[in-house]
């Protein structure tokens, strides 16, 4: 049991629902009184999907807005302060009367707001929830929306290069292997298979293609072997949904976002994914094709299969970013939005309070 105040208990407790890649809930946190703590990201499990810690920003930054939704439903003031690029000092100071924030309105959506990988409606979003949405960033931030046919088509041909490269690449196996919980129901500490977006059959394929190292390197090396997966994961998907976008800095008013900047970016894209979870509308981030052709800008040697690697990067840069003028260094996050057709059977919850607090010292 933790010795944790009412009001710092709901806080923290609100804060874990954050998004994290692959459900990973990569978070340190320490308490030194009931109106301060420290949140640290860990890296211990860094792997081929984090090497740079953009996702763990943009997870961290996600986690601090629900902190401070939570704080203000408690009357309380949150300000933080990064120690260093991967943590933040949060204080917490009560409101006077006139500070007073009276309606904490996304506050009900942080445990409700989940990713959903099935396809979605195609019925585009209204001018009005765009700007709804478009509202939730800062200044110094553009969206971009992909809607019509052609270009949902170039993203699904970009989605399905990345998702080829992933599962082919020795890299990856593990972690695919690791991250997948098999069990039906609701997974505290991964993906759960529900939750994927694929069929029982494709499931129990991807299974079978998992089991043995050797057996998914043999897959790897057939032409084809990844392509009714990836139709499956990526083009149907990309097909069918409301919208694409891709939000990014503009470098005249952030030439140089900082880990500062990006962490900012996680807290208003935790707005964005609230504020869409409020108006029944949902999300998926495709996250992998950015965060490697990132790789790729930055040298970064992450994989033995870099012509591929390099072709994927052609593919974001060329078919995605140039046409609408977006630098990649300055994206932050990428994915589809639209109306459910399908809710999953199960989704990924959350490790329990006490796996996250490192120490208590109130
Ligand atoms: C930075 C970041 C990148 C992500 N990238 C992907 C992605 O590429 N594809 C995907 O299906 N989900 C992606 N997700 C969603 C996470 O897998 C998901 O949020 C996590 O498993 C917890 O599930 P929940 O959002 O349903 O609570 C990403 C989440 C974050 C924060």
């Amino acid at each position: 049991m933790l010795n944790l105040s009412d009001d710092l208990q709901f806080i923290l407790d609100a804060a874990v629902w954050a998004a994290s890649g692959d459900n990973g809930q990569p978070w340190e946190i320490t308490v030194h009184s009931d109106m301060h703590f420290t949140v640290r990201v860990k890296r211990d499990d860094v792997n081929v999907f984090n090497i740079t810690p953009l996702p763990d920003l943009m997870s961290l930054g996600m986690l601090i807005e629900n902190a401070d939704l939570a704080a203000k439903a408690r009357g309380k003031h949150l300000r933080a302060e990064m120690k260093d690029e991967l943590s933040a000092d949060i204080f917490l100071e009560e409101h006077t009367p006139d500070q007073a924030v009276n309606v904490v309105d996304l506050l009900p959506y942080i445990k409700t707001r989940s990713v959903n990988r099935f396809p979605f409606k195609r019925k585009a979003l209204s001018v009005e929830h765009k700007k709804i949405l478009e509202a939730c960033l800062d200044e110094d931030m553009t969206i971009a929306w992909y809607e019509n046919n052609a270009e949902r088509f170039r993203i699904a041909r970009m989605m399905m290069a990345s998702t080829n490269l992933r599962l082919r690449m020795p890299e990856s196996y593990q972690i695919h292997k690791d991250i997948i919980d098999w069990n039906e129901g609701d997974s505290a500490e991964g993906l759960p298979v529900q939750a994927l977006g694929i069929s029982a059959l494709s499931a129990k394929a991807l299974k079978w293609m998992l089991d043995k190292e050797s057996r998914n390197q043999m897959m790897a090396r057939i032409p084809g072997a990844t392509l009714p997966t990836s139709l499956e994961l990526d083009f149907i998907p990309a097909m069918f949904c409301g919208a694409h976008f891709v939000v990014a800095f503009d470098p005249e008013k952030c030439p140089e976002p900082t880990a500062a900047d990006f962490l900012r970016a996680g807290h208003a894209m935790q707005r964005f994914w609230l504020t869409l979870t409020k108006q029944h509308i949902c999300m998926q981030p495709w996250y992998i094709a950015l965060v490697f052709s990132l790789y790729v800008d930055q040298g970064i040697e992450f994989t033995t299969l870099r012509k591929q690697a390099e072709k994927l990067h052609a593919k974001l840069t060329g078919d995605v970013l140039n046409p609408h003028n977006i630098s990649l260094p300055h994206v932050f996050f990428t994915g589809r939005v639209g109306a459910p057709s399908k809710i999953p059977a199960a989704r990924s919850v959350r490790r329990p309070l006490e796996h996250f607090v490192a120490s208590a010292q109130t």
